[in-house]
């Protein structure tokens, strides 16, 4: 039946639907589609390993029959929760159990369940910033107080966390948690050194406040060395760390995790009713990693580190020292700060007729407005080609759009 007259809701919305991210000052011109897709962070589809899915479903279905397809555990399925304590010991070097593990659809939903289960509106909340745009918009829906502290080549800067903490000490407040993202940071690109995380570790401790480690890529190393993720090194129950099979089997799988002490697990699992998160593709999932993931994850390597490599030999040769260029060891992003003078808006106009997408900068930041003289480029949804002839494009575009 067609709906003849949409009744309007917009009378009776929440609070929380009323809340609306800052408006952004940048705004893309025309309507043509991009053909160089540098915009979201998506995973190369052709990485996808399809045949291999297509038998591990069969296999997942073969072997669990029709439990497969029933409601499934609040905290996740057994095997896949198994599963991301074998991955933690090989990628990460430390013992954890799967009562330290709840699935969840994506770890976007990870990290809203932290806002579900500590922050109501008006708490204070540190961010990294820039931090991934996704995340912030992600916790403006909980109305917190977002407190942005800065990056350094050593990843969030401590000495300003502990400034703001103890603003909020001032004020007889704490923050709820600290957000930060401790491998190639979407989208600044550096990982967080050990000496920082150490830092942050007792700055929790000392200010009675908690660590929310978002790790969605750091499998995905293409140079350099693993530094120990934040709730290994944490022995105090302070790190709540959130993790994803989006970049590393595909993003529609909606997987992912939340690694907390056990005692908050329950706490976190009350937070969500949800029948089970995606049972059935938890088990195909885990039966494809159970046989492929190292061997897969190791091909991604491979993929990743020739598309990053090109998109900065590209970037070097058209901006040369005029531009400020990331050079992340792992990920999917490379954070550009513009040559003095670059009007954005001019740049976004210049890029869109070449048909490029790429992400400005205030994104990525609390207040929406800083950043404008950064954008940020994903070289992992574009093959070889587009990568060398967008990039190339995009630089034009660039020295084309001094202000
Ligand atoms: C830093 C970071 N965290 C979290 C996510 C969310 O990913 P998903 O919900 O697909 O697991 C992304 C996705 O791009 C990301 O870049």
């Amino acid at each position: 039946m067609d709906v003849v007259k949409t009744a309007s809701v917009d009378t009776l919305l929440s609070t929380r639907a009323r809340l609306k991210p800052p408006a952004s000052r940048l705004v893309a011109r025309g309507d043509v589609a991009p053909l160089y897709l540098f915009a979201g962070g998506q995973p190369d589809p052709y990485s996808f390993p399809y045949d291999d899915l297509v038998e591990a479903t069969r296999e997942a279905l073969q072997k669990e029959g029709r439990g497969a397809l029933s409601y499934g555990d609040a905290l996740g399925y057994l095997g896949l929760r198994e599963l991301v304590c074998e991955k933690t010991r090989y990628y990460e070097g430390f013992e954890i159990s799967v009562d330290n593990v709840l699935i969840t659809n994506g770890s976007s939903h990870a990290l809203s369940l932290a806002c579900d289960l500590l922050v109501d509106q008006g708490d204070p909340v540190i961010t990294e910033a820039p931090a991934f745009s996704g995340t912030l918009n992600n916790f403006r829906k909980y109305g917190p107080q977002l407190i942005p502290v800065s990056l350094d080549q050593e990843g969030i800067r401590t000495d300003e966390v502990e400034e703001r903490l103890k603003e909020l000490q001032r004020e007889g407040r704490r923050a709820k948690f600290i957000y930060t993202i401790v491998n190639f940071q979407n989208p600044a690109g550096m990982t967080q050194s050990l000496r920082r995380r150490t830092e942050l570790l007792d700055l929790a401790d000392k200010y009675d406040t908690f660590i929310l480690e978002d790790d969605a890529y750091g499998e995905l190393r293409y140079s350099g060395e693993a530094v120990k993720s934040l709730f290994g090194l944490d022995t105090n129950g302070r790190v709540f760390r959130t993790g994803t099979l989006s970049k590393i089997l595909g993003a529609g799988v909606r997987l992912g995790w939340i690694l907390a002490p056990k005692d908050v697990i329950p706490k976190f699992s009350a937070m969500k009713t949800d029948g089970g998160t995606n049972p059935f593709v938890s088990r195909v999932a885990t039966y494809y990693l159970r046989k492929h993931m190292h061997e897969h994850i190791e091909e991604l390597r491979g993929v990743y580190r020739q598309k990053r490599d090109l998109m900065l030999e590209r970037l070097q040769a058209g901006l040369g020292d005029s531009a400020t260029v990331s050079h992340p060891d792992g990920g999917f992003f490379i954070w550009i700060r513009l040559p003095e003078g670059t009007d954005p808006q001019k740049l976004l106009d210049l890029a869109t007729e070449r048909r490029i997408a790429y992400v400005p900068g205030p994104s990525f930041y609390p207040d929406g407005v800083s950043g404008l003289d950064h954008i940020r480029l994903a070289f992992s949804n574009s093959n070889l080609d587009e990568i060398r002839q967008g990039t190339d494009l995009l630089c034009e575009a660039i020295r084309l759009a001094r202000g």
